[in-house]
């Protein structure tokens, strides 16, 4: 197996399947999006993306478009084929009996127990493999399934709307609208991309939001995320709106009590009891554990700066997606994150710019937390 030499027919063809895995965006979950194109005498001959857990993984829907033209075809595959039995069958078996004759794969498995096995049993059937080609991006497409697999928690991003001084609320709470309707139309991608959608107790109790997805782009097919409120003390309110979409609500909570539990389980909700932190509320470390047993790739948190500034100092955010509105909200309106104060600069928290862009009248910062 070797990690070089790439001619720049297979980059466009491997920058091809990685374009058709992003079809997958808003549905794989809890599966990786992955994309395949065969190329056979440099024509594309058949093309797949895995759509939803269970269903065809892209390279069998790829050998299905193509039928009898696979065979000597080149497969370019943005994750490396599986060669286990989960709910399919393994994609190298499917390749080796369509006759494939060069895999080339834009990255290995990142699931420990699987890394390099199936380009492993293709090379072992005389398939010729090659892996690492446009690496950076297919491990962009799936940051959260990939950080799933390496440490058993999903990728954390968290989404913060604040005005050109830096706040996110009104002293009395009201935070509507700060930012424009393309940045809130943004945000609606990025929910539908997250398997789960996380606040606090105290958001639910100021907003009262549904936190699901609402697309208005024609986008077809979305998986909704799952929805997830931080609440020790079980104050949910059983009319809360975040229970009435379909699909999942959680309550994570640190109390046991039977008769809130009832009224809570009737209004639909699905209650977690977890460890408690120090201070009496959730132990967010547990709270992040639990997000990766549900199998969640990427959580989207919208919460206040309570929630924001404990994330913060715990070290558990990966990214800050931060929508600056140009506006002013005083110095009396909240902060984003509510921390103990800094006695030296010393102690700053800082970031890692990733991405600015202009989103409407507003920039949408991207951030990532510097590890060190
Ligand atoms: N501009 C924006 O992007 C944006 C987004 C969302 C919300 N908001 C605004 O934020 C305001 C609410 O903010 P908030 O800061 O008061 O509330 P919050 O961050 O939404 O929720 C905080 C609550 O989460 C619960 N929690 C559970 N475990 C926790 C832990 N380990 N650490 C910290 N909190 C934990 C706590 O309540 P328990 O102790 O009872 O569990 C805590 O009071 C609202 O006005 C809302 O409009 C703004």
């Amino acid at each position: 197996m070797s990690t070089h030499e790439f001619t720049r027919e297979d980059s466009i063809h491997m920058a091809r399947a990685l374009h058709v895995a992003e079809r997958g965006l808003y549905t794989t979950d809890p599966n990786p999006r992955v994309g395949c194109v065969l190329v056979k005498q440099g024509r594309i001959v058949g093309e797949g993306w895995h759509r939803w857990a269970g269903e065809d993984h892209a390279e069998v829907a790829a050998l299905r478009s193509a039928g009898n033209d696979a065979e000597g075809a080149t497969a370019y595959v943005t994750l490396e084929p599986c060669c286990h039995h989960g709910r399919t069958p393994p994609c190298t078996q499917a390749l080796i009996r369509a006759g494939i004759a060069r895999v080339v794969a834009a990255m290995r498995d990142p699931d420990p127990r699987m890394a390099g096995n199936g380009l492993k049993a293709l090379a072992a059937a005389g398939i010729a493999t090659q892996c690492g080609l446009l690496a950076a991006d297919a491990e962009a497409l799936n940051a959260g399934f990939c950080k799933r697999m390496r440490s058993g928690r999903p990728l954390l991003r968290s989404k913060l709307a604040m005005s050109l001084d830096g706040r996110t609320a009104l002293a009395s709470g009201e935070s509507k609208w700060i930012t424009g309707e393309p940045s809130r139309r943004d945000v609606q991608r990025w929910r539908a991309r997250s398997s789960a959608i996380m606040t606090g107790v105290e958001t639910v109790l100021a907003d009262d939001p549904q936190l699901n997805v609402r697309l208005d782009d024609g986008q077809d097919a979305v998986l909704q995320p799952v929805r997830v409120i931080l609440d020790s003390a079980l104050r949910t309110p059983g009319a809360a709106r975040i229970a009435a979409p379909p699909g999942r609500a959680i309550i994570l909570t640190a109390v046991s009590q039977a008769d809130r539990q009832a009224v809570l389980s009737a209004a639909g909700f699905e209650i977690q009891t977890l460890k408690t932190g120090h201070d009496g509320r959730l132990d967010l470390a547990s709270v992040l554990d639990y997000l990766g047993r549900c199998e969640f790739n990427e959580v989207w948190v919208e919460a206040g700066p309570v929630l924001n500034g404990a994330l913060l100092r715990e070290n558990l955010v990966d990214e800050w997606i931060i929508y600056l509105a140009p506006c002013i909200l005083g110095n009396e309106a909240r902060g984003l994150f509510r921390l103990p104060s800094l006695k030296r600069m010393a102690d700053r928290h800082p970031l890692q710019l990733l991405d600015v862009r202009q989103i409407g009248s507003d920039l949408r910062l991207r951030y990532r937390r510097i590890d060190g």
